[in-house]
C-alpha cells in the first residue's frame, strides 16, 4: 500500500494542501466531486458517500423501513459487518448457505430461507466476483423484498445479465453499498465508504439518514446517522479512483499469473469464475481439499515470507455474538467447510510476476 501511494503522492499532497487551505473539512466540494466522478465511473449511479461499509449497509436498511424483527437473508459466510447492520436496527438476520465454488450465496438456500416475514436479501460480491444476481433480482421481485448488495470488495466488478444488459455490481439492487477501508479496492487513508443507487428519490433519502436525518439544517425529517465522508478521504479518493481502472487490470493480471501456477496443482482449487460477472480480485482466494492441508500450507508459506489470509476463520454462525439467532454447527456446511478450508494469497496492483511465480512455486512443491 505504501508503494502504491507512493507513486501517486505528489497529487495526494495537493490535495491534502487544497484541504487544509478551504477549511472546509466536513462536506467541503470534494464529497460532492468524488460522489459524481465514482458515479460516473458506475455508469451513472447515485453514489451517497458515508463515514464507513458498515453505516452504509446500516443505512441501505434504514433507508426500507422495515417493521421491526424483519428478517434480513445473508450470506452464512461473510464478513461481520453485513449482519451487525441488521441486528443493530432490531432486524433478524437469516443465514443462507453459499456456493462451495465462488463463496457466493446459493440463491436455492435464499429460496429455502424466504418466509412472509422477510424483508431485504443482502447479496456479498464477495472478494471480487458478483453474486448471482440474476436470480438473486428474480426472488427478490418475486417476493417483492428489497436487494441490497454489500459492494465491499467488489468495486468496478460487473454483471452480465443478458446480451443487451449489463450492469455495475452495487447499482442492480434497491441499494448498494461500498467501503473505502484502506485495503479496499478503492481504499482511502482511514475509514470511508458509501452507498449506491439508481434511483434518484432514494439517494435523498439516503443523504437525509446519512446527515442527522435532515435535508435543511436543523430540520430532522427523520431519525438518522452521523456518516459522513470526510472532506479529506474524499479528495484523496478522487485521486485514488483515477487509477482504480489501471489497479484493476493489474490485479486480474495477478489473479492470471496465479491462476497459470496453480490450475493443475493436485488438491488445490483455484478461484471459480462465474461467466457472466467479471472479477476485481480483491482477494485471490483458493481452497484446500483438505484443513489440515490449509493449516500446514499457511504455515510452510509464513516461513517462506509469504503472508497469507484467511478470510474468515469461522463462521458467522459460530460467532458467540449471534449466538442468540439460534443456529447449530452443521446447519451451514458449506460455510462451515470454507472456513477451514480457504486461504488467500498476497495480492495487490503492484505484485511482480516472479513473487507471483515465487508462491506458485512453494505451493506447486508443497503439495506435489
Ligand atoms: C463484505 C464487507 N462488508 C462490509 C464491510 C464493512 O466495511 P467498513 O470496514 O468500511 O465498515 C467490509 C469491510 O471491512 C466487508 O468486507
Amino acid at each position: 500500500m505504501a508503494a502504491e501511494h507512493a507513486a501517486l503522492q505528489p497529487a495526494l499532497n495537493e490535495a491534502l494542501q487544497d484541504v487544509l487551505a478551504s477549511a472546509a473539512f466536513i462536506q467541503g466540494p470534494a464529497v460532492g466531486q468524488f460522489a459524481t466522478e465514482l458515479g460516473e465511473y458506475l455508469g451513472g449511479t447515485y453514489v451517497v458517500p458515508c463515514a464507513n461499509g458498515t453505516d452504509a449497509l446500516t443505512l441501505a436498511l434504514m433507508s426500507l423501513e422495515l417493521p421491526a424483527g424483519a428478517e434480513v437473508i445473508v450470506p452464512a459466510f461473510t464478513y461481520v459487518a453485513t449482519l451487525e447492520a441488521a441486528a443493530l436496527l432490531g432486524l433478524r438476520p437469516v443465514l443462507a448457505d453459499v456456493h462451495p465454488d465462488t463463496f457466493n450465496l446459493d440463491p436455492a438456500a435464499v429460496e429455502a430461507a424466504l418466509t412472509p416475514r422477510t424483508g431485504a436479501i443482502v447479496a456479498v460480491h464477495l472478494f471480487g466476483q458478483c453474486a448471482d444476481l440474476a436470480a438473486l433480482r428474480t426472488l427478490a421481485a418475486r417476493h417483492g423484498v428489497a436487494l441490497i448488495e454489500d459492494n465491499a470488495q467488489a468495486l468496478g466488478a460487473t454483471f452480465q445479465f443478458s446480451a443487451d444488459e449489463t450492469a455495475f455490481a452495487g447499482a442492480v439492487g434497491t441499494v448498494g453499498t461500498t467501503s473505502f477501508f484502506p485495503s479496499k479496492n478503492l481504499g482511502c487513508l482511514g475509514d470511508g465508504g458509501a452507498l449506491l443507487t439508481c434511483n434518484a428519490d432514494r439517494a435523498a433519502l439516503l443523504r437525509q439518514l446519512a446527515n442527522h436525518g435532515q435535508s435543511r439544517k436543523y430540520h430532522h425529517q427523520r431519525i438518522g446517522l452521523n456518516s459522513r465522508l470526510d472532506t479529506l478521504q474524499a479528495a484523496l479518493l478522487r485521486v485514488k479512483l483515477r487509477q482504480l481502472p489501471i489497479n484493476t487490470a493489474a490485479r486480474q493480471a495477478v489473479a492470471a499469473g496465479y491462476d497459470a501456477a496453480l490450475a493443475t496443482v493436485p488438491g488445490l482449487h483455484i478461484p471459480a469464475r462465474d461467466a457472466r460477472s467479471t472479477h476485481v480480485f480483491h482477494q485471490y482466494t483458493i481452497r484446500l481439499d483438505e484443513p489440515r492441508r490449509r493449516d500446514d500450507l499457511q504455515n510452510h508459506l509464513r516461513r517462506c515470507g509469504v503472508p497469507t489470509m484467511i478470510y474468515y476463520p469461522l463462521p458467522v454462525h459460530a460467532q458467540p455474538a449471534y449466538a442468540y439467532l439460534g443456529y447449530r454447527a452443521g446447519q451451514f456446511p458449506v460455510a462451515e467447510r470454507l472456513c477451514e478450508t480457504v486461504l488467500s494469497l498476497p495480492i495487490h496492483p503492484l505484485l511482480l510476476a516472479e513473487q507471483v511465480a515465487y508462491v506458485g512455486a512453494i505451493l506447486q512443491q508443497a503439495l506435489a
